[in-house]
């Protein structure tokens, strides 16, 4: 297991534009897996590479229900509406209130490089949305509709 360091936000690597995955290695599978790592260790819902350095058009999410690893992904279809909280690892302590569709369709390409197809709702929808903006150098925080709020601490 290898963690790798979280960016937060006034890293100016958070706001660049990721670069297209055209074939598989080595260094990319690693890279992949330290982004699923860190994602768990730090236990959030969502990582994407540009969170930890590295330009490429990947990202990892888990909602609950697995992992899912996208390549290159982009949003096909989107319908619906939810307005909810939504947080961000490379903006630690906070959350804002921001609507997003609440179903997506994403083209992507799996670890082997075979383009799939992934749909998700509610949850697994804002994620998908929020992971895939990041890839643009986009951060959720400009989409707040309530101003950026503090987390309080979780007791014990
Ligand atoms: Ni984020």
């Amino acid at each position: 297991m290898a963690l790798r360091k979280i960016r937060e936000m006034g890293d100016e690597v958070l706001t660049k534009q990721c670069k297209e995955i055209t074939k598989m290695n080595l260094r990319t599978k690693l890279l992949i897996n330290d982004l699923l790592d860190t994602m768990y260790k730090a236990a959030g819902v969502g990582l994407a590479a540009p969170q930890v350095g590295v330009l490429k058009r990947i990202a990892v999410i888990d909602v609950g229900d697995g992992p899912i690893v996208l390549i290159n992904p982009e949003i096909i279809e989107r319908d619906g509406e939810q307005t909810g909280e939504e947080g961000c690892l490379s903006v630690p302590g906070k959350y804002a209130i921001v609507t997003r569709p609440n179903h997506v369709k994403v083209k992507t390409l799996t670890e082997n490089m075979e383009e799939t197809v992934v749909e998700g709702e509610g949850l697994l929808a804002r994620a998908l949305c929020h992971e895939i903006e990041h890839l643009d150098g986009k951060l959720y925080i400009r989409l707040a509709e309530d101003g950026i709020h503090d987390v309080e601490d979780e007791k014990e």
